[in-house]
C-alpha cells in the first residue's frame, strides 16, 4: 500500500477518472475526502470505498467553499498530504459558438478553481514540508486538434504552466506538483464527445468510438483506472524526484 495513512483531497471524485482515483487511493491505504459539487455522486462513491472516506459537498468556483473543504479535512484528519486536482468542466463548441458564459465557466472550475486549490492546500503542506499536488490537465492543453472547444483547451494549458511555477515556486517545501494529460477516457466527457460525433457523423455510437479509437496508435481509449494508476504513482513516494512535469496518458496520441 503505497498511500498508508496519507491523507488525500480529491476533486470531482463522484464520478470518471475523479471516482477512480479515489477508490484507488484509498485501496493503496489513505484517508480520502471526495470534494464533489454532484452530493449523489459524492455518496456513491463514498459507500463504495467504506472506511476511510470522507464527502465534503465543495464547488470548487467557490473559493469560501475550498477554504471550509480545507478546513474540514484538516478537522478530520489533522494535515493534507496529498491533492488530486482532477475536477473539469467543458463541452463540444466551434469556434464561432464559445460565448462569454462558456469562457467564463470553464476557467472558474478548470484554472482558477484548480488554483485557489493548490494554494489552500499548499498552505498546509508548508507546514509539514511536504506533499504531492497531481493536476489533472489534458492532451487539448498541448494542442490537440480534437479537443471539445479552444477555451477548454486554453484552460489545460494553464493547468500545465501552473504546474511548472506552481512546482518551481514550491520546491523550497518539499511539495512535488505534476500534471496528468489525459486522452479521450470514457467517462461522461468521453460520452458528450461521442454524442457529438454521432449526431455530426450520422453514425451509430460503435462507429463513432471505432473511428475515434482507429486514431490511437495503441488502438484504445482509456479506462478511468489508467489515470488512476498513474496518478497514484504521482501521489506516492516513488515520485520524490520528479516534479513539474506533465505526463500524456493517450495510447500514444501527442508526443510531447
Ligand atoms: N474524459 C476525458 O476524455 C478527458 C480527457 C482529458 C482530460 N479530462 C479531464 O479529466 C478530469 C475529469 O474528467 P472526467 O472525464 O472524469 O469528467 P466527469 O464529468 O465524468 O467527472 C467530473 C466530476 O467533477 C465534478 N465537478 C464538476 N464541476 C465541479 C465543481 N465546480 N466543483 C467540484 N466538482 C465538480 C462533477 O460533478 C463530476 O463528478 C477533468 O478535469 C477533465 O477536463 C477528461
Amino acid at each position: 500500500m503505497n498511500l498508508h495513512n496519507k491523507v488525500a483531497i480529491v476533486t470531482g471524485a463522484g464520478e470518471g477518472m475523479g471516482r477512480a482515483i479515489a477508490i484507488r487511493f484509498a485501496k493503496e491505504g489513505a484517508n480520502v475526502v471526495l470534494a464533489e459539487i454532484n452530493q449523489a455522486a459524492a455518496e456513491e462513491t463514498l459507500a463504495t470505498i467504506g472506511g476511510r472516506a470522507l464527502a465534503v459537498p465543495t464547488d470548487i468556483a467557490k473559493v469560501d467553499q475550498i477554504d471550509d473543504l480545507i478546513a474540514r479535512t484538516v478537522e478530520a484528519f489533522g494535515r493534507i498530504d496529498i491533492l488530486v486536482n482532477n475536477a473539469g468542466v467543458t463541452k463540444p463548441l466551434g469556434f464561432f459558438e464559445v460565448t462569454e458564459a462558456d469562457w467564463d465557466w470553464m476557467y472558474s472550475v478548470n484554472a482558477r478553481g484548480l488554483f485557489f486549490c493548490m494554494q489552500r492546500a499548499a498552505r498546509e503542506m508548508v507546514n509539514q514540508r511536504a506533499g504531492k499536488i497531481v493536476n489533472i490537465a489534458s492532451i487539448a492543453g498541448k494542442g490537440f486538434r480534437g479537443t471539445s472547444n479552444i477555451a477548454y483547451a486554453g484552460t489545460k494549458g494553464a493547468v500545465i504552466a501552473m504546474t511548472r511555477i506552481g512546482a518551481s515556486q514550491l520546491a523550497r517545501y518539499n511539495i512535488n506538483v505534476n500534471a496528468i494529460c489525459p486522452g479521450a477516457t470514457r467517462t461522461n466527457l468521453f460520452e458528450m464527445g461521442i454524442a457529438e460525433a454521432v449526431a455530426k457523423r450520422k453514425v451509430t455510437r460503435e462507429e463513432a468510438v471505432r473511428r475515434m479509437e482507429a486514431t490511437i496508435p495503441l488502438g484504445r481509449s482509456n479506462s478511468p483506472d489508467d489515470i488512476a494508476n498513474m496518478a497514484a504513482f504521482l501521489a506516492s513516494s516513488e515520485a520524490d524526484n520528479i516534479t513539474g512535469q506533465s505526463f500524456n496518458v493517450d495510447g500514444g496520441l501527442m508526443w510531447d
